[in-house]
């Protein structure tokens, strides 16, 4: 079993890098009762304490409308451990150093007095625990909260930061998803935040660019010599990239009412998936000139009229099927909704790489497998030297990156069968994240988390990045708001999505592929 192999004996973990350690910090978190603090952000700091990357002193404040004791907070907090990290908190004497360094604070959002009671907190954290007056917060509020924190951060005195603070005596501020409803609202959220911070103190998350496999779309690309030359349109036919999910809304259905598909999945995690797929090489791996590439590309999606949104733009919402109820039956969620749970778009990117290369992408929950990929499809070969016959199971290069789960590479490509005769088959070259490395990609908030404690925000969003996103979907949302949706739900719950989506592709001549398998 891999995950009983000694790390020393795996020869491709023999040389990794141990990462520099952040300076000493407290992270604030607002909005702590949530799901999102019980899930991801507390689980993660846990793995992070347990494998010696947090700093010394290192400090947790929830901060939040409920009534609680810091003794309660750290109870709940090691049962979100238990159940949501690698590392349990149970009967394990770190948890104990780890849980003296969690507070939890009492305030209203508007209230100014916690802000006050925060700040002499935090002094007192300074002196008591060395965080040297680095501080980091955290909005996992609603986000209808996040203007609301960041004006009272600043009429607190809690968000300045001198211009040279670097190291000791930062603030930084991580915003959470969605940034905003639509492209207005990102805009004025925009405004309201930079009247109180330097843009160089915003962390815009979306956690997909913190998954290794994501980051890895990079090191392929930019890593190696032998993919970029082919990575335009004279080589590539088109490119698909799915997003599936097996779960359906996990009890959010409050949450999703508002929002959708489109704008929960596709303005962010998928846009940027398309970003770093399609953007150019970028002059260092330092944070602007990364940005500067991804808000390039994403400015060459070309807009969708309104008749392209009809046609090109296809919504979905999943009905009862494979013994799992239909959206409208989810908890808080309307009888009659009009919410669309899956999203298929054509984009097309004008520039000088892709012109004529569309861009599939399709994304929904309670599809019938969990997987996210990218699909690079190649073009046929310029003349077919074989006969039909012997190729007639061989399809054009495709190269495939998985996301998750099972996260690898994969490359299809023509061989010989053995034989006498020249018979042409499809044959696959794998690369397996955990059986090359003998471990699973880390969490993605872990290297968040990180990353904003050293001050690199090469992994976050930036202003007009996010702005750029939501001028893409916005007009999409518009449409859609203006006519009714076709008949709600067009596709089982356990299905592959709206039979609408394949019409789509079948329209430009092309089909979507089945994910690669899952590692034997
Ligand atoms: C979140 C969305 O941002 O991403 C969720 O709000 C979605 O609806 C989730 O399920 C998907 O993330 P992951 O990491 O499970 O692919």
């Amino acid at each position: 079993m891999l995950s009983q192999t000694k790390p020393s004996l795996i020869p491709m973990r023999v040389g990794l890098a141990s990462p520099r350690l952040p300076l000493p910090s407290t992270l604030v978190i607002f909005g702590a009762t949530g799901d999102l603090t019980q899930r991801k952000l507390v689980p993660s700091l846990f793995d992070l304490f347990c494998a010696k990357r947090l700093p010394d002193g290192f400090t947790v404040v929830g901060f939040a409308r409920r009534e609680k004791s810091h003794a309660q907070f750290r109870d709940e907090m090691r049962a979100a451990v238990d159940q949501f990290s690698r590392c349990k908190a149970t009967d394990n004497p770190r948890w104990d150093e780890f849980a003296r360094g969690i507070f939890y604070l009492q305030s209203e959002f508007h209230d100014a007095n916690g802000y006050a009671r925060l700040a002499q907190l935090l002094d007192e954290i300074d002196s008591t625990r060395g965080t040297l007056n680095n501080r980091l917060f955290y909005l996992a509020a609603a986000p209808e909260n996040y203007a609301l924190i960041v004006a009272q951060l600043g009429a607190a005195n809690l968000a300045q930061t001198s211009l040279t603070a670097s190291s000791v005596g930062w603030r930084r501020v991580i915003i959470e998803k969605p940034f905003g409803q639509d492209l207005a609202s990102a805009v004025e959220l925009n405004h309201q935040v930079l009247a109180v911070l330097r843009e160089s103190q915003i962390y815009r998350i979306d956690h997909y660019l913190g998954k290794e496999t994501v980051q890895n779309l990079l090191a392929l690309r930019f890593g190696n010599t032998i993919f970029e030359p082919l990575w335009n349109r004279n080589y590539i036919d088109h490119v698909q990239i799915s997003a599936a999910e097996s779960v359906g809304i996990e009890g959010r259905g409050g949450y999703f009412e508002t929002a959708g598909t489109l704008r929960d999945m596709v303005q962010s995690h998928i846009l940027q998936l398309v970003a770093l797929t399609a953007m150019e090489p970028p002059v260092s791996f330092d944070a602007s000139a990364v940005h500067d590439e991804k808000v390039k590309v994403m400015r060459a999606i070309r807009p969708m009229p309104r008749d392209e949104i009809r046609t090109s733009a296809i919504r979905g919402q999943y009905g009862a099927g494979n013994q799992l109820p239909g959206y409208r039956a989810e908890p808080r969620v309307a009888p009659d909704s009009g919410t669309e749970t899956y999203v298929a778009l054509r984009m097309n990117i004008d520039n000088w790489r892709w012109a004529g290369v569309p861009f599939f992408i399709r994304t929904g929950k309670r599809l019938s497998r969990r997987v996210t990929e990218i699909m690079i499809q190649f073009k046929p070969v310029p003349h077919p030297l074989f006969a039909q016959e012997a190729s007639q199971n061989v399809e054009p290069n495709v190269l495939a990156v998985r996301i998750q789960p099972d996260e690898g590479i994969h490359l299809k490509f023509a061989a010989k069968q053995p034989g006498q005769t020249t018979q042409l088959r499809d044959v696959r070259m794998d690369f397996f994240y955990k059986e090359t490395f003998g471990m699973a990609p880390g969490e993605a908030y872990e290297t968040l988390l990180i990353d904003a404690m050293r001050g690199d925000s090469t992994l976050f969003n930036r202003r007009d990045e996010v702005e750029t996103a939501w001028s893409l979907v916005t007009p999409i949302l518009e449409y859609w708001n203006e006519t009714p949706p076709p008949v709600f739900p067009n596709y089982a719950a356990g299905s592959w999505g709206p039979a609408a989506a394949d019409e789509l592709m079948a329209r430009s001549g092309r089909r979507w592929k089945e994910p690669e398998p899952d590692s034997p």
